[in-house]
């Protein structure tokens, strides 16, 4: 059972070093996270990539919990791409057994502190098996309502794009939409982020510094954070550092500074 702190804007989490605070105010409302470096992490310790993953499973158990603690009410990981099917077919089994594994051993805490599971990317290319799971705990957990655990799985940006435009086409030929109609509140409607705030924060562990396909469209405007820590030791200090780099920087969203210090 996570101890949910009652952050008010002004409060503070504690136990964190002064210069590093982590306020109640300014959190993303949708933080994305592509989960980086259990390969290098288990190399540098002799161990097979799936102890790697192991271990970046913990990893997803603990941040998962924090983001609940801490109040951020929408959470993207970055847990599989379209690409990684090309990985070998022992490290993808092993991927869906540990999947499968988190999402058992977690629904009780889901329910117990309101998070709804929702994958966002081709699932039905998951083992069947495993998309069963998926489903299943996305329905038990469908009606919490405090925060959101966004699990991108066979996911691709540009994917996910063209999706929506093919719903939008099937839309506008059943005449139920005209094509001048279609603006970016539309769009932004037919992506698996529908009704979602876009990303206000995009931490990428291992210190790789690209977007590698993920919520291409979401992220026009969203803040990158680049850690050069491997995921597996990606815990909640890291995090809280994270946090707070974020809430030191000014977002403009194309504006001038003075402008954005005008508004109220
Ligand atoms: C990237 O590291 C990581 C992945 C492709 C898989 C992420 C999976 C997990 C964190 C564990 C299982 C997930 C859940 C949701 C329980 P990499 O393998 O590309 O690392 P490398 O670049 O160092 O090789």
């Amino acid at each position: 059972m996570v101890t949910i702190p009652n952050l008010s804007k002004k409060n503070t989490i504690p136990d964190q070093p002064a210069s590093e605070r982590v306020t109640g105010e300014n959190l993303p409302r949708h933080l994305a996270i592509i989960m980086d470096g259990n390969g290098r992490w288990a190399k540098e310790r002799n161990l097979s990539r799936i102890e790697g993953h192991r271990a970046g499973a913990e990893s997803v158990r603990v941040i998962v919990r924090s983001c609940r603690k801490i109040g951020i009410p929408v959470l993207t990981l970055y847990a599989f791409s379209k690409e990684n099917w090309q990985r070998p077919s022992r490290e993808i089994q092993a991927l869906w057994r540990l999947l499968s594994k988190y999402l058992k051993s977690e629904l009780g805490e889901m329910m117990e502190n309101s998070i709804r599971l929702n994958a966002i990317g081709d699932i039905q290319e998951l083992p069947k098996r495993v998309h069963r799971l998926l489903v299943d705990t996305m329905e038990k957990t469908g009606a919490n309502r405090d925060m959101i655990l966004n699990l991108a799985l066979s996911y691709s940006g540009r994917s996910e794009i063209v999706r929506a435009a093919q719903k939008l086409a099937v839309t506008c030929l059943a005449k139920e939409l005209q094509p001048a109609e279609i603006d970016e509140v539309i769009f932004a409607n037919n992506l698996y982020t529908a009704d979602m705030p876009d990303p206000d924060l995009l931490i990428r562990t291992s210190g790789e510094q690209r977007i590698s396909n993920f919520l291409l469209w979401q992220m026009a405007y969203t803040e990158l954070y680049v850690s050069p820590v491997y995921w597996p030791d990606f815990r909640e200090p890291e995090l809280m550092e994270a946090l707070a780099d974020y809430q030191r920087r000014e977002r403009r969203f194309g504006k001038t500074g003075e402008q954005k210090g005008k508004e109220v």
